[in-house]
């Protein structure tokens, strides 16, 4: 059965939902927030090979028609070029005000579609057709759209809500386990920085998701998203709450930087590691129990995640030099390094005020560690 997730954004109102089955009755699903029978799709390689044809014919059986764009997979499609080369082909197709864009993929894809439809004659609607655990859980809701710069990555967007997010749990069989167990990275995120109860869930239930489990990846897949929409309708534009989505982020990023956001680290494997090192960080300032951080590495053992520096395949640089490129995050507010550390399991928070010599200790322990 379909699981819905409302997110209430005053007038610019919603929904999520998840669940089997989707992609096929896409076209009954959209077919109410048009105004005529068209829509323009825009995916990757990788996935229009997989789900273009899916979602095509469904959109046919409703009538409607549809024109598609396939970009090539891959990071460095959210660039200023691809983003021109779809801005212009939206206009080329005859988009209009008030028609609706498909983005059909993961991060990149719905990142970069968003910003599109954010900016196309001011403003249209979109659809997220998320295909990774990453999209369904985090950024395809939130509206948060962009593209990177030469000089960081998502440092050009808007924030422009979907008009409707479809997660279809049958797409997630078609990921690798690697790619399905870095989107995990961020589903036990939500537990960690907000709900115990469902932290103990996936400890339970983790495997199960991981072994293809519809019933668990729709439940780890809702409660995701509901978290998100809570924290969302809270702080849409990250004045202060939504930043407890970043837990695990500042060190992830400067592991990504560190790694040439390759394929050495992907984007949700650093976040657990980060997760495990705020965690690891928070017992050390007192702030939560020693057994919180040994809770989670052994659940991020137990599904086979890396967890510490050494799981990453290659030469890191110096403890030293880790810690200036988490000086590098957007994050950083007036030059101060800004950390989501934790009371406990399920009960983060925002700070500034961590000593510099403890996240170094930490980070030399680990590198000593490699
Ligand atoms: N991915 C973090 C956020 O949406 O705020």
């Amino acid at each position: 059965m379909t699981q819905i997730v409302e997110v209430p954004l005053a007038g610019r109102e919603y929904q999520v939902r998840i669940g089997q089955g989707l992609l096929a009755r896409a076209g009954a699903e959209i077919a109410p927030l048009l105004h005529r029978p068209r829509v323009a799709i825009v995916s990757d390689e990788n996935v229009a090979a997989k789900h273009l044809d899916t979602l095509t014919t469904a959109l046919a059986a409703e009538g409607i028609a549809s024109v598609a764009l396939t970009l090539p997979a891959g990071e460095s499609t959210k660039s200023w070029p691809h983003f021109t080369r779809t801005v212009e082909w939206l206009l080329e197709n005859k988009i209009e005000r008030r028609d609706v864009v498909i983005a059909l993929g993961g991060g990149v894809i719905g990142d970069l579609v968003g910003f599109a439809a954010a900016v196309l004659r001011r403003g249209v609607r979109f659809v997220q057709i998320p295909t990774s655990l990453l999209a369904q859980v985090d950024s395809s809701v939130g509206g948060k759209t962009g593209i990177n710069a030469p000089q960081g990555k998502n440092l050009i967007g808007a924030f422009h809500q979907p008009a409707l997010v479809l997660a279809d749990i049958d797409m997630l069989a078609t990921l690798t386990p690697r790619d399905f167990l870095a989107g995990y990275g961020e589903v036990v995120k939500y537990g960690l920085l907000g709900d115990a109860a469902f932290f103990d869930w996936l400890e339970e239930n983790g495997p199960k998701a991981a072994a293809g489990d519809a019933e668990a990846r729709t439940y780890a897949v809702k409660r995701s998203v509901e978290m998100k929409a809570e924290i969302v309708l809270r702080d849409e534009t990250e004045q202060g709450d939504r930043a407890l989505l970043n837990l695990g982020h500042t060190f992830c990023h400067a592991l990504e930087a560190a790694t040439g956001y390759s394929d050495r680290l992907l984007h949700g494997e650093g976040v657990a590691i980060g997760c495990a090192l705020a965690f690891e960080l928070s017992a050390r300032l007192g702030l939560c129990a020693q057994e919180d951080p040994s809770r989670l590495r052994e659940h991020l053992a137990t599904m086979g995640m890396k967890r510490d520096l050494r799981d990453i395949p290659g030469d890191l640089p110096s403890a030293e030099v880790l810690l200036d490129l988490m000086g590098q995050d957007k994050k950083v507010i007036d030059g101060q390094l800004r950390f989501i550390l934790a009371r406990g399991i399920g009960d983060s928070f925002v700070t500034s005020e961590v000593p510099r010599d403890k996240v170094l200790s930490l980070l030399q322990e680990q590198r000593a560690a490699c």
